[in-house]
């Protein structure tokens, strides 16, 4: 009877560390790869913080003093968390968290404190309705990820890969203030670059592009050239004639010289926006390591 008593309160513990555990991961990830994943994904880690959240709550529900167990008081947050969790995923607010990695965060664990407590007061209220209160919030993680409640037009530019003709209609589009750095932004997200580099300093499959305009980069042949704007397109456009020490030959995709130059490109504008964009990472950013000017003065 004791013994049962004792391996019942070791699994409580144990699955409210795990679900602490799953829920502070889906927090700090934003700090290192929010500028990577696509919108669909990020909600199914929404879901997954849920579940960890979900876990850590069921727990602390059974830990609760019987006397303190269905009061009808939990029905408040049981019905008010799921909404909040909800406000706090609205999706006008996609650009703004995806640019403030810190205000992500705090996001994060607005969501997870709200699944935490949906479930939490689920169970307490009527023991037994943590569960489908659980089923409930990663639904709505899953149909968030599936695009529900995003706008068609969000939703393309969003989820789906946008294709370069599609990003040419926002260089063309008279009126459009599109800073060049910013469709820099877009493009080496949409074109897949952020997830072999990330900005934050951290080594990735590449080289972090925080610091690297300016900066001196060390060849394998053991030579140093320092990333000016030739270096960075050559190193773009031509993958197989830049060799960096530290990574292995060849790891950089030579596809983009297709889609980034060439007659149809013969402006280079999306090349030069993402090296602007390279850019705006890098404290040492000079004249030399910009685009030539004419195709900056889009600003
Ligand atoms: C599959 C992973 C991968 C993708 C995708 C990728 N790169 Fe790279 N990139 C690398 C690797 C690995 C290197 C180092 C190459 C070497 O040493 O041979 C590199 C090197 C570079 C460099 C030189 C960096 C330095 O420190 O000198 C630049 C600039 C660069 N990539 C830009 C881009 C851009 C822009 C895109 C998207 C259009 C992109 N990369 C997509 C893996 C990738």
């Amino acid at each position: 009877m004791k013994n049962n008593h004792t391996l019942r309160r070791i699994a409580l513990i144990g699955t409210g560390i795990v679900g602490a555990v799953i829920m502070g991961y889906g927090m700090l990830v934003v700090l290192y790869s929010h500028e990577m994943t696509t919108i669909p994904v990020h909600h199914l880690l929404h879901g997954g913080m849920a579940v960890g959240a979900g876990m850590l709550a069921m727990a602390l529900a059974a830990s609760l003093p019987p006397r303190n167990r269905e009061r009808s008081g939990w029905s408040i947050p049981a019905a008010l968390a799921p909404v909040a969790g909800l406000l706090l995923m609205w999706p006008s607010k996609y650009a703004y968290l995806m640019d403030h990695p810190w205000l992500h965060l705090l996001d994060h664990l607005g969501i997870a404190l709200c699944s935490l407590l949906a479930v939490f007061a689920a169970q307490a209220y009527v023991r037994g309705l943590g569960w489908p209160m659980l089923v409930l919030l990663v639904g709505m993680d899953a149909a968030a990820a599936g695009g529900f409640g995003v706008s068609p037009g969000n939703r393309e530019a969003l989820c789906s890969q946008p294709t370069i003709a599609a990003t040419e209609n926002t260089v063309a589009s008279p009126g459009q203030v599109t800073p060049l750095h910013m469709l820099g932004k877009q493009l080496s997200q949409n074109l897949g670059c952020t997830a072999c580099h990330r900005i934050g300093g951290i080594k990735g499959v590449g080289p972090t592009w925080k610091n690297l305009a300016g900066y001196p980069q060390k060849l394998a042949d053991g030579t140093t050239v320092v990333a000016d704007y030739p270096f960075l397109k050559k190193a773009i456009l031509y993958p197989e004639q830049v060799h960096l020490e530290g990574f292995p030959p060849n790891a950089m995709p030579n596809s983009y010289r297709a889609m980034l130059s060439g007659p149809q490109h013969a402006d280079e504008a999306e090349l030069k926006a993402i090296i602007s964009y390279i850019n705006t990472l890098s404290d040492r950013s000079s004249p030399a390591s910009q685009p030539p000017a004419p195709a900056a003065s889009g600003k």
